[in-house]
């Protein structure tokens, strides 16, 4: 099946007005200047979604936000729905990321019922698995993804409305990454598990994103793998210059 590569930045809790326009400005000038077969998606703090979505708006270059709750609308303070990262003018949200499951004790039902309100609101859901250090430690890294694959991903996912990201805890923000060949497998076995549970078309046409200390120096080899369609980059994404990089890596 045919998957077009994705170069997604997660800003995390980074990012004031000044530095957020500027960075969205960089790349929106440059994916003006030059269009790219690749897509590119931003996701600031909501803070900034109006200002960014500004600054990137006829750039091709896609909006997003960080999280959504599951429900449309009431008594959440604090919480932000996928209707309103809509309005603001997202185009995609992130769900599931490990800091939301770690420090918020997202459980896979919890993330699969957000995937399932993103894609209410007509929100493409970027649906964040992977194993901690333990885990892998102690040879649970196959097992751990199929879990989360099966708890995380709503019936109604299709290629279209959902891209999984492949982040092991251990590789975000640690400089540390698995060898190709270890990401090659994970995402190989990943696509055979989201085949389990929608079906080899739907499977063969999802983009499987890998996260965690993708850079410049690395994203060549990453994103050249069969199964690798795609980054979901924290740390790098901060700069324009090396978030244009990763993205020119894949061509
Ligand atoms: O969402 C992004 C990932 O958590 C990767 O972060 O590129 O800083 O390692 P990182």
């Amino acid at each position: 099946a045919e998957r077009r590569i994705l170069i997604a930045g997660n800003w995390k809790m980074n990012g004031l007005g000044a530095d957020g326009g500027e960075l969205a400005g960089a790349l929106a000038a440059r994916m003006k200047a030059a269009p790219q077969p690749f897509e590119m998606l931003v996701c600031p703090p909501f803070t900034l979604l109006s200002r960014v979505g500004e600054t990137l708006s006829g750039s091709a270059i896609l909006l997003g936000g960080q999280d959504c709750h599951a429900q449309v609308s009431g008594a959440h303070t604090g919480d932000i729905s996928a209707a309103m990262l809509k309005d603001a003018g997202c185009a995609a949200v992130i769900v599931g990321h490990s800091e939301r499951r770690t420090d918020h004790g997202e459980s896979d039902a919890q993330v699969k019922a957000k995937a399932e309100a993103a894609h209410g609101a007509g929100l493409m859901a970027v649906i964040c698995i992977g194993e901690t250090e333990q885990e892998r430690d102690r040879g649970q890294t196959l097992d751990v993804n199929a879990r989360q694959v099966a708890g995380s991903l709503p019936d109604g996912a299709t290629a279209a409305n959902t891209v999984v990201a492949y982040e092991p805890v251990w590789a975000i923000g640690t400089g540390r990454t698995p060898s190709a060949d270890e990401v090659q497998e994970v995402h190989a076995f990943i696509r055979a598990e989201i085949a389990k549970k929608l079906g080899a078309d739907i499977a063969g046409g999802m983009r499987i994103l890998y996260g965690g200390s993708m850079k410049p120096g690395n994203a060549r080899e990453l994103l050249g793998l069969a199964d690798v369609d795609g980054g979901l980059i924290g740390g790098a994404s901060l700069k324009s210059e090396d978030f244009w990089a990763i993205g020119e890596s894949c061509l």
